[in-house]
């Protein structure tokens, strides 16, 4: 860290962040929850944020993401939102109900993946919200913004005035996303002093740019936090440079004196499994464990392998016994009903 740096206190860090044009969608604080079976079966003290229940159409990260990310739709001059991801997007489910609460049309571009057009888990929410829905073939996420583009002209051309979201493609949404979880970093920071305790281990599961707001907002707050990243995606970009630079862009915004570097990044892509969007045996096990244990349903695209990870560096010691652990509960459950079959039986 910069020797000059002076760390803020969580009240400094919400009053800098205040400053940034935000629009209110989340029910926020949300709770940060000790899980006594879970902790007693790894033998941590683990703590649950809970993201998941944001509010907003099943809430989740994306939620606090898009209080940021769409302020700019208070000038008026939009009358819709234009945006893609895969087909089972949580991302696009709390986009799309952020638009409706702000009375703008969404259209959604959605890469087919491996669930495709199901009408179930997000894409049946997709179907309820009243989106405009078009799915193209292919399940390389970074082929997205070439989709976008096209819809984009396609939309100027019939006289529409889209918002064009780019989320975890586009450099400012990407920066203004960190900045709402350097935002639950703050919230955190207060509740672990009511709660007494210090976190050794923060596990957040994170394509980039929750981690780096995460990063971000633990540096700003000077905790000894160890952040850990866990992806649920090969990427073929460098993502811990993508992640250090959300974290350095967002210091800027908030005027912060802190340089990040890949070097500095916990990220770690070995939970994926096959591919984006299929499920691992561990990922499931893991899910049905803190069903069992605590009563919350991970997701299965995300969560689960996080959670899985979790348990995994337990078991390889990197968390160590008696450490307290916060795993960030980034939502995304309404995936679980697409992939029934997976759950039922994962391979
Ligand atoms: C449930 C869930 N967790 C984590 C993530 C990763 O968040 P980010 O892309 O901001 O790193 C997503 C992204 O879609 C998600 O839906």
């Amino acid at each position: 860290m910069n020797s000059n740096f002076n760390p803020l206190s969580a009240e400094e860090l919400v009053s800098r962040i205040n400053k940034i044009p935000r629009i209110r969608l989340a029910q926020l604080p949300t709770a940060l929850e000790y899980a006594p079976n879970i902790s007693k079966e790894l033998n941590i003290n683990l703590y649950i944020k809970r993201d998941d229940c944001t509010a907003l159409a099943f809430g989740g990260n994306k939620t606090r993401h898009l209080e940021f990310i769409m302020a700019k739709t208070l000038s008026g001059e939009y009358d819709c939102i234009l945006t893609g991801a895969a087909s089972q997007s949580n991302f696009c489910r709390q986009a799309v109900a952020a638009a409706n609460k702000l009375n703008l049309d969404s259209y959604l571009v959605l890469m087919h993946g491996i669930k495709g057009k199901l009408m179930q888990g997000n894409f049946l929410l997709y179907n309820i919200l009243g989106a405009n829905v078009e799915v193209v073939d292919g399940e390389n996420l970074e082929e997205i913004p070439k989709h976008l583009y096209r819809k984009y002209s396609q939309l100027i051309k019939e006289g529409r005035k889209p918002l064009l979201i780019y989320g975890g493609f586009g450099k400012e949404d990407t920066t203004l996303a960190g900045i709402s979880y350097a935002n639950a970093m703050a919230e955190i920071d207060l509740q672990m002093k009511e709660q007494n305790f210090m976190a050794d281990h923060l596990f957040v599961t994170a394509a980039n740019m929750t981690q780096a707001g995460c990063e971000l907002g633990a540096k700003i707050l000077n905790w000894p936090t160890r952040i850990q990243g866990i992806s649920p995606v090969y990427w073929e970009m460098n993502i811990k440079k993508d992640i250090a630079r959300i974290c350095n862009e967002g210091a800027k915004l908030l005027d912060v004196n802190i340089k990040f570097n890949h070097e500095m990044i916990n990220h770690d892509n070995t939970y994926v499994g096959e591919k984006y969007g299929a499920t691992t045996k561990a990922g499931i096990e893991a899910m049905k464990l803190l069903a069992n244990k605590e009563s919350i349903i991970l997701d299965p695209v995300y969560t689960s392998k996080g959670f899985a990870a979790l348990i995994d560096y337990v078991q390889k010691g990197i968390i160590k016994k008696g450490d307290n652990v916060i795993f960030i509960y980034t939502g995304g459950s309404p995936a679980v009903f697409a992939y029934n079959e997976d759950i039922n039986n994962p391979k």
